[in-house]
């Protein structure tokens, strides 16, 4: 068993063996849920709770995940998409909405294009007396820390079905690396695995922060960082895509920007590793060429499936039902 967490903010506050729990339950979960026995039981172990998922930037994939997380866990739900409909367009702030939430469930979900609000609430609702955890499902530029959880799941399945380690792999982020904070979030998580290396693969104009280019030092990453593309192909295990985030713009850059050049296209098959793997936290653009779908080793859409599991197995970690899944009492 490994350290407890309260609320999911930010991707470095995993440590690998809750990374390594993480994956076993997840796995456990999905075994489990394959009869309808087991799925009846998952059901039943979160029944007699409730969560609000609050997402006020646009979302398919968390959103849904989260949702169908929640109710294989039988968990009920309430949602806020557009905080149009909400009594924030009565003056109210973010802070009292949310604190409002509170009063009515165990657990919030939420997701904001504002950087940090997600710390901001947990830090609020722990001087209050209806604490509860907050799940950050992606906060502006800065963090997208259960995303970072299931692309490592991701990475670790594909490279072994029972854990196949990031240990010495080389992983490739393309794209905009500057403004993806699904890229931040796995790239602080790189510190965990022995002779990992990344490389950043961007137009100079989106290359990676200073502040992350430090963090890397500081916590010993090896990482370089390119223009060129076509060159990392044939080098690299993974090569995570990823679209350009124009929505961060303050002025239409985005469009001055020759982005074709970081994408995947189905020639790039050709010089691709046997066995190396193509992600994208998705959704995608033209940055991975349709055709490049039906190749094995395109794993997006398996990713974005491993997003609901490793979601559900997250639940489940933060109140304390690892025992219900890793040891099922009559299932
Ligand atoms: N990967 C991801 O966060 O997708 P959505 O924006 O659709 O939730």
């Amino acid at each position: 068993m490994t350290a407890e967490i309260y609320h999911v903010l930010r991707s470095d506050q995993f440590d690998r063996p809750f990374l390594n729990d993480l994956f076993d339950i997840t796995n456990k979960l999905r075994q489990i849920s394959r009869t309808k026995r087991g799925a009846d039981y998952l059901q039943t172990l979160m029944s007699n709770k409730r969560a609000m998922l609050y997402f006020t930037q646009p979302s398919t994939r968390t959103f849904l995940s989260f949702m169908n997380a929640c109710q294989i866990l039988g968990i009920k739900t309430s949602e806020i998409r557009d905080p149009h409909t909400s009594s924030e367009m009565k003056g109210e702030t973010v802070e009292d909405a949310i604190r409002t939430f509170s009063s009515y469930v165990d657990l919030i979900i939420m997701r904001s294009p504002r950087a940090g609000l997600a710390d901001r609430i947990a830090n609020l609702l722990d001087e209050t007396p209806r604490r509860v955890p907050i799940i950050n499902g992606g906060s502006g530029r800065d963090e997208h820390p259960t995303q970072a959880l299931l692309d490592i799941y991701t990475l670790r399945r594909s490279f072994g079905k029972t854990g196949g380690d990031i240990d010495n792999k080389k992983i490739a982020m393309v794209g905009d690396v500057q403004r993806g904070r699904t890229v931040r979030s796995l790239s602080h998580l790189m510190r965990h695995f022995e002779n990992a290396q990344i490389y950043f693969v961007s137009p100079d104009s989106l290359k990676i922060a200073d502040d992350l280019r430090e963090y890397l030092k500081n916590e010993g990453v090896e990482f370089h960082e390119t223009t060129n593309f076509e060159e990392v192909i044939p080098e690299a295990d993974a090569i995570y895509m990823t679209r350009i985030q124009d929505e961060h713009d303050t002025a239409g850059e985005s469009k001055h920007i020759d982005y074709s050049k970081y994408h995947f296209t189905h020639d790039h098959l050709k010089i691709l590793k046997k066995d190396a793997i193509i992600m994208h936290p998705l959704p995608r653009r033209q940055e991975i060429d349709v055709k490049v779908d039906a190749d094995p080793r395109a794993k997006y859409w398996r990713q974005e499936r491993n997003g609901m599991w490793t979601r559900v197995a997250l639940i489940a970690k933060m109140f304390n039902l690892h025992k219900d899944i890793t040891e099922p009492y009559g299932v």
